[in-house]
C-alpha cells in the first residue's frame, strides 16, 4: 500500500533510533490489517522533546513511540498521563487524540502479556529484578499489579533500588526487598519463581561478557527471563537452560508494548504473531 494524501503518520522518537525494530513491526501490523497508516523513525536528542512533542500536535501525527533517552523527560510536555504511566514515571507511547495528547506506557502491560504468553502468572509468587533503571521500573510495577507477593530488587547501585522500593510501596502494597547485585543474589533467588534481568548486560555487542549470575545460583523453579532480545539467546539464558529453568527473551516484552501501543491507536485487535515474526525475522538476518 503506497503512502497517499490521507495516509495516517506515526512514529517513534528516540536517540539512537536506526537500529530500532519498531517499523518493521508497527508497518506489519498496518500491512496486515490493511490501515492506510505508517511507522517512521526520528531522531530526536533529549534537548528536543519540547518542541518533537509539539510537532506531533503540528503535524496531526495519529501518535509516536518514545525510546532512551526520552521516556521520563516526556511527561512534563503532555495534556494527559495515565496513572500506571504517573507511578512509572515513564511514557512510552503518546496517542494524539484532536490535539490532546495523552500518556500511556505499555512497557509494564507488555511485560505481563509475554509472561502471560509464556504460560506463567505472577499471582501471589516471589520475584526478583535485577536492575533499577526505566525497565526494571516498568517490570515492578507490571508485577505488582499481577498480584506478585513479594517483589525484590537488585541493584549495583542500591539506593536507586530503594528508591524504586519506595515508589512502588506508595502505589502497591507490595512486600518489596531491596539488596546488592552479588551479594544479595543467593538470599533473594530462594523461595523466587521469577527472576528478571533488567540491566543491559549481555546484551550485543557486549554479548559475550560474562553473565550476572551462573547455573550453579538457579533452581529449577525459576522461570528465568532476560528483557534483552539481541542476542535471543544470551548469556543468562544459557546459564538458565543448563540448570533446567524456564526462560523467556525479551522480544515477548517488545512485541506486546508495540501491540498495545497498535491497540490504542488503532482500536484493532494487534496482529501480535505476524508482529513477533517480523521481528524475528529482523533479528536473524
Ligand atoms: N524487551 C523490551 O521490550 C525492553 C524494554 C526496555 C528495556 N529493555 C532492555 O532492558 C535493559 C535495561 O534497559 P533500561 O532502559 O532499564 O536501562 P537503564 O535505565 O539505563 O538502567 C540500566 C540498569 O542496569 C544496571 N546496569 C547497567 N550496567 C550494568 C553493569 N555492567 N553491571 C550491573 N548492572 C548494570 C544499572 O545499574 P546502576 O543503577 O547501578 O547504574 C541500571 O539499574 C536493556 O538491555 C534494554 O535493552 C528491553
Amino acid at each position: 500500500m503506497g503512502i497517499k494524501g490521507m495516509t495516517k503518520v506515526y512514529g517513534l522518537f528516540g536517540d539512537p533510533v536506526e537500529h530500532s525494530l519498531s517499523p518493521i513491526m508497527q508497518n506489519t501490523a498496518f500491512q496486515a490489517l490493511g490501515l492506510d497508516c505508517v511507522y517512521l523513525p526520528f531522531l530526536v536528542q533529549s534537548k528536543d522533546i519540547g518542541s518533537a512533542v509539539q510537532a506531533v500536535r503540528a503535524l496531526h501525527l495519529g501518535g509516536v513511540n518514545l525510546t532512551i533517552p526520552l521516556k521520563e523527560r516526556v511527561l512534563p510536555y503532555l495534556d494527559e498521563v495515565e496513572k500506571e504511566a504517573e507511578f512509572i514515571g515513564a511514557v512510552n507511547t503518546i496517542v494524539n487524540r484532536n490535539g490532546r495528547l495523552c500518556g500511556y506506557n505499555t512497557d509494564a502491560p507488555g511485560f505481563l502479556a509475554s509472561l502471560k504468553a509464556a504460560g506463567f502468572n505472577p499471582s501471589g509468587k516471589n520475584t526478583v529484578i535485577l536492575g533499577a533503571g526505566g525497565a526494571a521500573r516498568a517490570v515492578s510495577f507490571a508485577l505488582a499489579q499481577g498480584g506478585a507477593a513479594g517483589i525484590n530488587i537488585l541493584n549495583r547501585s542500591v539506593e536507586k533500588a530503594e528508591k524504586l522500593a519506595q515508589d512502588l510501596k506508595a502505589a502497591y502494597q507490595v512486600p518489596t526487598g531491596v539488596g546488592d547485585l552479588s551479594s544479595d543474589l543467593a538470599a533473594a533467588l530462594k523461595g523466587a519463581e521469577l527472576l528478571v534481568n533488567a540491566t543491559p548486560v549481555g546484551m550485543y555487542p557486549n554479548h559475550t561478557s560474562a553473565p550476572l549470575l551462573t547455573r550453579n545460583q538457579l533452581h529449577q523453579r525459576l522461570l528465568v527471563c532476560d528483557l534483552i532480545y539481541n542476542p535471543l539467546q544470551t548469556r543468562l539464558l544459557e546459564e538458565a537452560e543448563a540448570a533446567n529453568c524456564r526462560f523467556l527473551s525479551g522480544v515477548g516484552m517488545l512485541v506486546w508494548q508495540g501491540a498495545l501501543a497498535f491497540q490504542l491507536w488503532t482500536g484493532e485487535k494487534p496482529p501480535a504473531a505476524l508482529m513477533e515474526e517480523a521481528v524475528l525475522k529482523a533479528l536473524k538476518r
